[in-house]
């Protein structure tokens, strides 16, 4: 497994969507590994491909206490509700930002097996990260979810982490 370097706001890579995976296989599954190392190396709580500079739709989520697992394809294929949350990026290092989220969130996805894959989560830190990372692999960052510059939030040093 190989941490690999995050890509930062202004990269081309983060905004083109990024390709269907038409076959998993193990170099999926290393792709996977990877991610989840870098993932974990930056304090995040979910990657996409795209932020290690591989424009697949493939992410990793992995909250707090929870083992990581990887959505290949993934779709968003229902959202209901609003909720104002504040976010960050791993791609937006050092910055938080008050957003508007689906407050229930329903995705479809295969895991890397080619299993398919349904997750409902609602109101909780797993629905934000789903939408969050969906938008990744549509070359979508939460900034361009911002209502206003105001709602963008310069962090420190020390409360810079747990980001997506
Ligand atoms: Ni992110």
């Amino acid at each position: 497994m190989t941490v690999r370097p995050i890509r930062y706001l202004g990269d081309p890579a983060l905004r083109k969507p990024a390709r269907k995976v038409s076959r998993i296989d193990d170099s999926i599954r290393r792709l996977i590994e990877d991610m989840t190392e870098s993932m974990y190396a930056a304090h995040g709580v979910g990657i996409a491909a795209p932020q290690i500079g591989v424009p697949l739709r493939v992410v990793v989520i992995g909250l707090p206490d929870e083992p990581p697992f990887a959505l290949i394809n993934p779709e968003v294929t229902k959202r209901s509700g609003e909720r104002r949350l504040d976010e960050g990026c791993l791609s937006v290092p050092g910055y938080r930002g008050n957003i508007t989220r689906s407050v229930a969130v329903a995705v479809k996805a295969l895991d890397e097996h080619g299993r398919e894959i349904r997750i409902r989560s609602e109101d909780d830190l797993l629905a934000q990260a789903l939408e969050h990372e969906v938008d990744h692999v549509n070359g979508t960052l939460y900034v361009d979810h911002l209502d206003s510059k105001d709602d963008l939030i310069k962090l420190d040093a020390v409360s810079a982490r747990d980001e997506d």
